[in-house]
């Protein structure tokens, strides 16, 4: 179970029904006119699951691999990553996934030296099949571990692209199993397609509840049982001017993955030059409660004015651990804790740090997760997609694009090029 409430003091008129109405209708025609094809992944991925775990059953070489490298960058990797750090902790059997992301040498070798080539599947994520920090790395993995693809390596690695890629020609070439990116879902927006799906179910995560998760979701927003959805898309982007930024406070160590994942999603979708000309957006910032209580909390507090605040909280860890009953010299003063859970801990943290917020007038919503299981995490994405949706068009910005991005990568191979 998922809860969302919210404490958001502002008057509701009818302006505000009238953009609520206004964007419903906007995303209704995104869904239908398959602007993007995110909103149906729910129900689509499925026989992709089933495809990926028909092709690890008869893989020799899979079921004996026990690691699962993601070659990949941005949408191409950290939806995969978030749902790997949730689960990786409740699941011991299932394979232990490497993201190669950054082409930083410091990183790579240490993961590079902890690769056994005999137990490693290696999965290339690339929607548009030429990235250059993806390649760059997979050319690495290729030299460092002798891949040949005429001599049976092929079956070592498996690529997940657009079908119109030069990776998937490539694939094609060398009779590399690939699996396929809808074209109209776009990388950040990729994680329950092949992107996610394909690695995370040969992993052996129960992807199934992921999708069905995703897909009660996106079914109660569009028969409007999940209507809080639009009215916190309507409160952000009404308010961008006084408060342009939201910070995720997610409190579990295990949410840190699903932040930068959130982070990416709006920073990538929302910061854009709106129809009019403008530059415009919501700035996503990302921390894990407590430990951020002792850093960032001040500058909310006593900081400028300019921000919302989300807190993602799991009523129950489902462990149980106390703190013990100890008293110790000269710090008796902390018994008061003395026999609760930590699970009550943070939970107390949690509620008092919203509470601290709102007494100084900020806008807070929370969403709760009953447990941490994979039903809430699919509801969990779906959600945030269909948020970041909604702003977009409340913003007037084209959000499935990145032209502020492009620009680097076109500097970027000059650069090169002109070296060369
Ligand atoms: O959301 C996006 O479109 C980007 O973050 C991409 O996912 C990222 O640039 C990687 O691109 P590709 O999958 O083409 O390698």
């Amino acid at each position: 179970m998922i809860e969302f409430d919210n404490d958001f003091t502002w008057e509701s008129d009818k302006s505000i029904d009238e953009m609520m109405q206004e964007a419903y209708q906007k995303i209704l025609l995104e869904k239908e006119n398959g602007v993007s094809g995110y909103f149906t992944l729910g129900e689509d991925s499925l026989e992709i699951m089933e495809d990926a775990l028909a092709y690890a059953a008869s893989n020799e070489f899979i079921k004996k691999s026990d690691t699962i490298v993601i070659i990949g960058i941005g949408g191409s990797s950290l939806g995969t990553k978030a749902i790997d750090s949730i689960f990786k902790h409740q699941n011991t059997d299932v394979k232990k996934m490497l993201f190669l992301e950054n082409p930083d040498e410091i990183d790579l070798s240490e993961k590079l030296a902890s690769i056994e080539k005999e137990k490693t599947l290696f999965i290339i994520v690339s929607k548009s099949g030429s990235t250059i920090e993806t390649i760059s790395i997979f050319k690495e993995i290729i030299e460092r571990f002798s891949l040949d693809f005429a001599d049976g390596d092929k079956s070592r690695v498996t690529t997940i692209t657009d079908e119109d890629s030069v990776l998937h020609k490539f694939s094609k070439y060398y009779g590399i199993e690939s699996f396929l990116i809808p074209s109209n879902v776009g990388g950040r927006f990729s994680v329950l397609s092949a992107v996610g799906v394909v690695p995370l179910a040969i992993a052996g995560y129960d992807m199934k509840s992921i999708l069905e998760g995703a897909s009660i979701m996106a079914e109660r927003f569009f028969t409007k049982k999940e209507n809080h959805i639009l009215k916190k898309a309507v409160f952000l982007t009404k308010h961008k001017k006084e408060t342009p930024m939201n910070v995720v406070f997610s409190y579990a160590n295990c949410l840190e993955d699903f932040t930068k994942w959130y982070v990416q999603l709006w920073g990538e979708s929302l910061g854009k030059i709106d129809k009019q000309g403008n530059h415009t957006g919501l700035t996503p910032i990302g921390h894990i409660g407590s430990v951020d209580q002792h850093s960032f909390l001040q500058l909310i507090m006593q900081g400028p004015r300019d921000k919302t605040v989300t807190f993602i909280k799991v009523d129950n860890f489902e462990k149980d651990i106390k703190v013990p009953d100890i008293t110790l010299k000269f710090i008796e003063k902390t018994d008061y804790i003395n026999g609760y859970s930590f699970n009550e801990l943070i939970d107390g943290e949690c509620e008092a740090t919203k509470e601290s917020i709102v007494k100084e007038g900020i806008n807070v919503d929370a969403v709760t997760l009953d447990v941490l299981n994979e039903k809430n995490i699919g509801k969990l994405i779906m959600y945030y997609e269909l948020l970041t949706s909604l702003c977009g068009i409340m913003l007037g910005v084209n959000t499935y694009d990145q032209p502020g991005v492009e620009i680097g990568k076109q500097i970027l191979l000059k650069k090169f090029t002109k070296s060369s």
